[in-house]
């Protein structure tokens, strides 16, 4: 109301004008929706069990914190500390890069970030001008197409279905190839799949990206997490020549159960670091510094505590399997990286389920919630519709007495 009372009109910017079109294009990170509605159920006292989340369920190993309570006692590390990571968190990594896959980096080729997540965010940022193509191999980890596209460019989606074990190949990647394309993604092991390529795919996609002057961003997050004696390989170990145009995705969280000290890193060609760190250096500038010495300590302290984790978890990929296979209409191939199991569920679309007749696995997912009270993450977060991805990163008893669940209401009709 003005002094005369009169209605002002108000100058404010319309509903549809508040937010960014660019920010206001972002879908929220399904993963982390379907755990929090997981949360917020069990919080009303609803007995549910979460395969939405995607993170080891163990704590982080006692020497990693230890380091870390040393650290925050130091009055060095109360202050600002290198936009672009420690001294020795940078050394560190060299070293892990070289110990792990055999070929040398130097630390000024390493930016350490706040997770795994800034790293693939920055790289786009440093990579992509409006309008460039980056070829996304289909399921993918929901943070890529936004990334891409908050950096301007365009994902273009390249599916490969449980029939060829959820992995593209280069004939794929190059017919959808054009004159805009810039890099290519790989994951490897991929989440939301659990699929790791071989050495020879990766090299056929690596020789490929060579070839046609592509740049490759390879996250190598869950390395360490392979089964069956399958080894993750990284594509710069297959490929030396690519040293120029990939960069190396990477971080401590799913590796050592740091999920929430939140260090992660990227590796490239210097030009790229430097360019990278110069926009982390007014985005964020460095990293806690307590949980930069904590990664230190992961680095540098060995992999026993890893391979106990990966024990348990390989346990419980198989009972995963083996239950999610023995419902009709269900077809999940073994995984064998990460942490999840990534059925195809369109054999049970269309058919009624708990008097419902879910058609999506968007829908099927929601029947599943409300009526097994277990959360699970629909295909349609990572990709098409028809798959579901369960994460086995949880305690065996609820990793059986969900999964039974799911097998009881799909097997009623
Ligand atoms: C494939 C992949 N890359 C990167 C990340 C980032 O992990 P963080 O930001 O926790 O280090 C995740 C986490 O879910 C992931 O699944």
């Amino acid at each position: 109301m003005s002094n005369n009372g009169s209605v002002q009109q108000n100058s404010f910017p319309s509903p549809s004008r508040r937010i960014s079109k660019r920010i206001g294009a972002i879908a929220p990170s399904a993963t982390l929706a379907v755990d929090a509605r997981a949360k917020a159920l069990r919080a009303e006292g609803r007995p549910v069990i979460g395969f939405g989340a995607g993170e080891p369920d163990f704590p982080t190993p006692d020497y990693i914190v230890a380091a870390a309570v040393k650290a925050a006692a130091e009055p060095a590390n109360h202050r600002y500390s290198p936009a672009a990571g420690l001294p020795a968190l940078r050394e560190a990594i060299a070293q892990k890069t070289y110990r792990d896959h055999g070929y040398e980096i130097s630390p000024h080729q390493v930016l350490v970030t706040n997770g795994g997540k800034q790293a693939v965010y920055q790289a786009f940022a440093t990579l992509l001008d409006p309008g460039d193509e980056v070829i996304l191999p289909a399921p993918y980890w929901t943070t890529y197409p936004e990334a891409i596209r908050l950096a301007g460019g365009v994902p273009v989606e390249v599916f490969a279905g449980a029939d060829q074990d959820y992995k593209v190949t280069a004939d794929q990647l190059e017919a959808a190839r054009t004159d805009a394309t810039k890099a290519v993604l790989i994951c490897s092991p991929s989440n939301p799949t659990g699929a790791v390529y071989s050495s020879d795919e990766l090299a056929a996609i690596g020789h490929w990206a060579l070839e046609h002057g592509i740049w490759v961003m390879t996250d190598e997050i869950y390395e360490h997490l392979t089964y069956d004696g399958v080894e993750a390989r990284s594509i710069l170990s297959l490929v030396p020549e690519l040293a120029d145009q990939t960069i190396v995705l990477n971080g401590v969280a799913k590796t050592f159960a740091m999920t929430g000290w939140r260090v992660g890193w990227l590796s490239g060609p210097l030009d790229v670091i430097k360019a990278a760190t110069n926009l982390q250096s007014h985005l964020t500038s460095n990293v806690a510094n307590v949980s930069q010495w904590a990664a230190v300590a992961a680095l540098e302290g060995g992999m026993d505590a890893v391979a106990k984790m990966r024990t348990a978890f390989d346990r419980r990929r198989r009972t995963m399997v083996r239950m999610l296979n023995e419902i009709d209409g269900v077809r999940c191939p073994t995984p064998q990286g990460a942490f999840y199991a990534y059925p195809d569920v369109s054999g049970v679309l269309g058919r009624p389920v708990a008097g419902r007749t879910p058609t999506t696995s968007a829908e099927l997912a929601a029947v599943i919630l409300d009526e097994a009270e277990v959360a699970v993450v629909p295909g349609e977060a990572f990709g098409p519709s028809g798959y579901l991805r369960l994460s086995y990163a949880l305690g065996d008893d609820d990793l059986i007495e969900g999964v039974t669940r799911i097998q009881r209401l799909l097997s009623q009709g």
